[in-house]
């Protein structure tokens, strides 16, 4: 069964750039090691990239009434992120503009910002209500307009509040670049559900959080479980590189597919959920597609341009449109390929039709190179009446390690630190890349572009 498609933005893959196609010649394919555990590096990475790039602080489901508000650290710097009575969420520096008291810290709800020292008060857009004693103390009368909170660019896509320490950034779409807005909205990321949410601290360099998730080089060291259910083949995979971000797809396919025959290869997709537990949803339509292949004697044959990974991505179509997700924008290998995405400077994403994971990481507020914080966050597509009871909680996990996360992600947290240890060797000046992790390489030449400031 094939599906007609319109031209679709996701039909980049097919046209995409392959490993063979990549001037090499582009990047350095040496990374120094100085930028994961130098305290210099950390200062000018944040004076250069950190207080001067959009970032995301936060999801627009976490502050969905009128007052809800959450603080966004970022290394000594505190935000406040709050939907004011216009709906509209702002940010603010999170200091009082009396003496400069942090104003709250956590998240909660208010009609009003009132800071605890002195008791002067702001409105949710920040304006200066309240002075305690007004006319009795201010010395000239006081300009309140001039006084409110300070106020740093906010805004939002896909779901994600992204903010921006510099008061004079351009615009978030000019940042993000036509492209990557028009390639990630046919899969509505701003309705999925949070399914998972979770944070820690990490013994190594937020870039090397990064790193581990911009190639699929150490699925056979750290993840040899992934070979048995998916084909890693470096000549499928597809990159795009645009000014800041990236995005790269290998194409899923059970392992070992050409060799075995058609009743294998839908074994192979049975064994998919211990993996990719969402896939169980689509199981049983997948099931009666296979079923219609089956001869009177219940011998499995398909035809030419039919296979497993064509009968998953039907399955996969039809059981989300019933659902009611509109997948009309993306491809029939979106239905079962993951897209690795990176934005610049600490968001990475894979995401395929109705799913998506990402990993944010962060600079340590000690300003220690070999620490970081990392954050998970899984989401899925869910009619409107399955969201509340599948909507995680977010966890801060305060013991490191106690959390256990699903196999594959547990992997990578025991993962780090190890390269950390063996990048504080002063002796060792400089990484190697091979070609299969040449979206670390171009990530890379945006973090060099924004610390020679020339990056706006
Ligand atoms: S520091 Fe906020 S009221 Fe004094
Ligand atoms: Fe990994």
């Amino acid at each position: 069964m094939t599906t007609t498609q319109p031209t679709r933005p996701g039909e980049w893959v097919d046209s995409g750039m392959g490993l063979a196609d990549i001037d090499f010649g582009r990047y350095r394919m040496d990374i120094p090691t100085d930028r994961y555990t130098s305290a210099a590096y950390v200062e000018r990475e944040r004076d250069h990239i950190w207080m001067r790039v959009w970032q995301v602080a936060g999801r627009v489901s976490e502050l969905p009434a009128v007052g809800d508000w959450k603080e966004y650290r970022l290394l000594d710097q505190s935000f406040i992120l709050v939907r004011g009575k216009d709906y509209k969420i702002r940010g603010f520096v999170n200091a009082c503009r009396h003496r400069g008291n942090a104003l709250c810290s956590g998240k909660g709800n208010a009609r009003r910002f009132l800071c605890p020292y002195h008791l002067w008060s702001y409105d949710l857009d920040g304006q200066l209500r309240g002075v305690l004693r007004e006319k009795e103390n201010v010395v000239t009368p006081l300009d309140k307009a001039g006084m409110s909170l300070l106020e740093v660019p906010v805004e939002c896509f896909a779901g994600f509040i992204f903010l921006n320490p510099d008061p004079d950034a351009k615009p978030l779409a000019e940042f993000l670049g036509q492209e990557v807005v028009d390639l990630l909205a046919p899969y509505h990321l701003d309705e999925m559900t949070t399914v998972l949410d979770v944070r820690e601290s990490l013994n190594c360099n937020w870039k090397v959080v990064m790193d581990a998730f911009e190639e699929g080089y150490h699925i056979s060291g750290i993840h040899p479980q992934l070979l048995r259910v998916i084909l890693i083949d470096p000549a499928k995979s597809r990159y795009r590189f645009f000014e800041n971000h990236s995005v790269a797809c290998a194409p899923f396919e059970v392992a070992g597919a050409s060799k075995y025959g058609p009743e294998e290869q839908v074994e192979g997709i049975l064994e998919l959920p211990e993996t990719f537990p969402s896939v169980q949803a689509v199981l049983p339509r997948f099931q009666e597609l296979v079923a219609a292949y089956r001869d009177s004697d219940g011998v499995l044959s398909f035809p030419d341009g039919v296979a497993p990974r064509t009968l998953l991505q039907t399955a996969t179509r039809e059981v989300l449109t019933g659902m009611g997700l509109d997948v009309s924008g993306l491809t029939d290998a979106q239905m079962s390929d993951n897209h690795g995405w990176v934005l610049f400077p600490n968001f990475f994403m894979t995401i395929r039709a109705g799913e998506a994971t990402i990993i944010m990481s962060l600079p340590h507020e000690d300003g220690d190179p070999h620490k970081s914080h990392w954050h998970i966050m899984s989401f899925m597509w869910l009619p409107e009446e399955a969201r509340g009871a599948f909507a995680a909680e977010a966890v801060v996990v305060d013991e490191p390690g106690s959390f256990k996360y699903f196999l594959a992600l547990q992997q990578d947290y025991e993962q780090m630190p190890k390269q950390q240890i063996g990048l504080r060797n002063t002796a060792l000046k400089a990484m190697s890349l091979v070609k299969e992790e040449v979206v670390i390489a171009h990530y890379h030449s945006v973090v060099d572009r924004y610390l020679e400031n020339s990056a706006g």
